[in-house]
């Protein structure tokens, strides 16, 4: 394992007398590194009253533009070009003479300064979903992690997410960040993407709701949220070069669908775009992406900043719709400093350009309530870390998918005596995902880190939150733990226990995709699978408990008599696993990604662009062969049987969905229905509603859900309302969402597989505009 932060490319000498010249229009030089302006001094938090854009009755548009006239050309290039803010000496391959800038928080991830003359607050950047991380580091600040993404996901419960969200938020302003880099939402199209972790998953409306509550949660602590990596950077192979082809049609009902429904429920300050490019052209100067599709069409109003390395341009960039070039030295040159001032001096940016990259910044700034509620240092000593645990915890039990269960081997059975533990440091801790969205445990990994001393995106990181403590403390079984590594000491221990509980494990991280869809090895002889199956055919009572990136194959699930998917479960993760286990929590989660039964049964066998079988500079990957059918809709379209389908989950107790009607409703379609719980213990349900339409990507798309508690022998009444665009195809010519006259099959479900009831009916012919209004 010796993968590098893949991003990062040495800054190089000036060449050029543009940029010379250029970089001596910049304000205060000291330098900070070889070739770039230095931050400024950070806001006083005195900052006189009389200035009229901080009238908080004032709209944040009307707001920044009062502030904007106060500015000059150089103070808005200033928000234009952020600074990486972590001590190189830490690095692995450090960037060559990079100074980070004093007034940066240490070891994060970035830092734009601000005005102190106007009293616009610096910007201080924190990655990411999952909690306050910190940049690799000796030192690195110890926070609450939420589950991984996924796993969010995975709950169906945006009320969960907007809790995390929340939580994290606050974590962020308390340690003096206002600018939180989360909201990663690109969609699940390739299983073994290194990330798929930090995402929701695989279908636009799902992965979008839960995306946007989490930005919605982050932001009501008055930080900044991206959402991110705009767009299609569904893998991690060859990121930087990678060109993904998609038709504006295919891409506008799937993975940009997501995101504009993740923005419009979020409302996020800022987007982030991605390292890959799009149909020819960078994510990050891309004019599709940003100039039409983000801001014409969806009217977002924010600031497009740039992946750390995304930024390849000058004039192009800021042209295409880039407002913010992130994160000095990772690019190549430091194209919005003196070079960007240069451009529009020379006309080739406009100066109303540059002042909407400056307005864009400054709203989303007001908006969010950066000048109102300005951070102010680091709190950390303030955090209420008993409560925080508390939100990881039930958003890591509400994502935990109970996958299997026979002859209800799970909950744990009282009257065991004997409980072996077998794998993945289940006596210690729960895995974490690796990269820059890595958020270090309070308390220290309890495992040394396998991969060290090598880089990124490592370290590989445990919580030390022990399922085996959480299960000891809830039976009066003798329990014990083995590690795996000797498979042959397992069986014969599985073979004495009354019940095996075999913990697999995948780590997945920032940078890297995974090789296949098998647990990794792990030096076991025969690897995880090979152990799990011995165990198994030891012991027929064997649990399989798995903490994976995202979707894995499982050879050996016929043998095994239970599965749980607990993701990444976070901070608290052990507890969850354990009380998961034993039934004091009623597992809720159901699967938001296919799990395929093997890659051959996905669009690409065969990963694209893997730099070690082509060293093309411009490698291909045509994400036209699954267009907008992605996940279950490839599944169902072309008739193949995943090992699990999209939506899948059991429970401990059952559920019967009846009475499902469905009718036109404004603009798209509400469908009731009632969910009874018909076993024995209180439970939570995750009604699914299909639609299915002519002429579409694929025979079936989700068109609402919703989550529901209902205790055992009662009935709830719900209803939900389809979204018109789910039912519509989009027309790129005319920038329409059409529906079409005829009838439209509505399906209750509780998996893309399981079909509880479906009805029939007719929808009138509409046109949309492009928001789908
Ligand atoms: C990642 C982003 C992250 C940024 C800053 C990049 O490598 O792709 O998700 O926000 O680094 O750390």
């Amino acid at each position: 394992m010796t993968s590098l932060r893949p991003a990062a490319f040495g800054p190089r000498l000036l060449a050029t007398t543009a940029l010379l010249g250029a970089l001596a229009l910049t304000p205060a030089v000291h330098a900070q590194t070889t070739n770039a302006p230095p931050p400024a001094a950070a806001i006083r938090t005195d900052a006189p009253t009389d200035k009229p854009w901080m009238d908080t009755s004032l709209s944040a548009e009307a707001r920044a533009d009062l502030i904007l006239k106060d500015m000059t050309l150089a103070e808005k290039l200033q928000l234009t070009f952020g600074y990486f803010s972590t001590d190189q000496k830490w690095q692995v391959t450090p960037i060559k003479n990079y100074v980070y800038p004093t007034e940066g928080l240490p070891d994060s991830a970035g830092f734009v300064p601000g005005i102190p003359r106007l009293g616009i607050p610096n910007q201080w950047q924190t990655d990411a979903g999952v909690g306050v991380a910190t940049q690799r580091s000796p030192n690195p600040r110890l926070r609450t992690a939420l589950p991984s993404g996924i796993n969010t996901a995975a709950t169906w419960n945006p009320a969960v997410a907007e809790a995390g969200g929340a939580m994290i938020g606050n974590e962020a302003f308390l340690s003096g960040f206002n600018v939180q880099l989360a909201g990663g939402m690109d969609l699940l199209r390739e299983a073994r993407n290194g990330r798929n972790f930090e995402y929701g998953g695989e279908d636009p409306l799902l992965a979008g709701i839960i995306t946007g509550h989490e930005i919605k949660g982050i932001q009501s602590q008055h930080v900044i949220s991206t959402l991110k990596h705009f767009a299609f950077n569904d893998q991690e192979t060859n990121r930087n070069q990678m060109d993904h082809q998609i038709e504006d049609k295919a891409g506008r009902e799937s993975d940009l669908l997501g995101f504009q429904i993740a923005y419009e429920t979020g409302n996020p300050g800022s987007v982030m775009c991605s390292y890959n490019r799009v149909n020819g052209f960078y994510a990050c100067e891309n004019d599709w992406l940003l100039n039409q599709v983000l801001k014409t069409d969806w009217g977002f109003k924010g600031y497009v900043m740039s992946d750390w390395g995304a930024t390849h341009s000058t004039t192009q960039a800021a042209n295409a719709g880039l407002d913010q070039q992130s994160g000095w030295a990772f690019d190549r040159s430091p194209y919005f400093a003196g070079a960007l001032h240069e451009a529009v001096n020379n006309g080739y940016v406009s100066e109303a350009r540059a002042n909407d990259m400056a307005k864009r910044i400054l709203w989303a700034m007001f908006e969010v309530g950066l000048f109102d509620h300005p951070v102010n240092g680091d709190q950390a000593i303030t955090i209420d870390y008993a409560a925080h645990g508390k939100v990881t915890q039930t958003d890591a039990e509400e994502g935990m998918v109970l996958l299997k269960n026979t002859a209800g081997l799970l909950p744990l059975s009282k009257t065991a005596k004997s409980i072996l533990i077998v794998g993945a440091h289940a006596d210690v801790g729960v895995l974490s995902g690796g990269g820059s969205s890595q958020v270090y445990p309070i308390g220290g990994s309890p495992v040394p880190d396998e991969f060290a001393p090598n880089g990124f995106p490592g370290p590989k990181t445990w919580y030390p939150s022990s399922p085996m403590k959480g299960i000891q403390a809830r039976t009066s079984a003798t329990v014990t733990f083995l590690d795996g590594k000797d498979v042959k000491a397992a069986a014969a221990a599985a073979k004495k226990a009354d019940v095996v509980l075999v913990f697999g494990e995948q780590w997945t991280g920032e940078g890297i995709d995974a090789p296949d869809l098998n647990l990794p090895t792990l030096g076991i002889p025969g690897g995880q699978d090979a152990l799990i199956s011995a165990v198994a055919k030891a012991n027929k009572k064997t649990v399989v408990v798995l903490q994976t990136g995202g979707p894995v194959v499982m050879p050996w699930l016929s043998q095994v008599g239970a599965v749980v998917e607990a993701w990444y479960p976070g901070t608290n993760g052990g507890e969850a696993i354990a009380r998961v286990l034993t039934g004091e929590v009623n597992p809720s989660g159901h699967l938001p990604a296919t799990f395929p039964a093997s890659l051959d049964q996905t669009p690409r066998p065969i990963l694209e662009g893997d730099p070690k079988l082509d060293a093309d500079s411009h490698p291909m990957s045509n994400y036209n062969i699954e267009g907008a059918a992605v996940g279950y809709k490839w599944f169902d379209k072309k008739g193949l049987k995943p090992l699990f389908p999209f939506g899948h989950g059991l429970s401990y107790t059952t559920f019967a969905l009846s009475g499902l009607t469905a009718s036109a409703d404004g603009k798209g379609l509400k469908a009731s229905f009632s969910v009874k719980n018909t076993g024995a213990v209180s439970g939570k349900e995750v009604a699914q509603v299909y639609v299915a339409g002519n002429g579409w990507e694929a025979p079936k798309r989700l068109g609402a859900f919703k989550k529901v508690e209902v205790a055992p022998g009662e009935s709830q009444s719900v209803s939900v309302t389809v979204d018109p665009r789910l039912l519509a195809t989009y027309d790129s010519a005319s920038k329409t969402w059409n529906i079409a006259a005829g009838d439209y099959k509505v399906m209750l479900a509780t998996s893309a597989a399981d079909i509880a009831q479906t009805v029939t009916v007719h929808l009138d012919a509409q046109t949309l505009n492009v928001k789908g209004e």
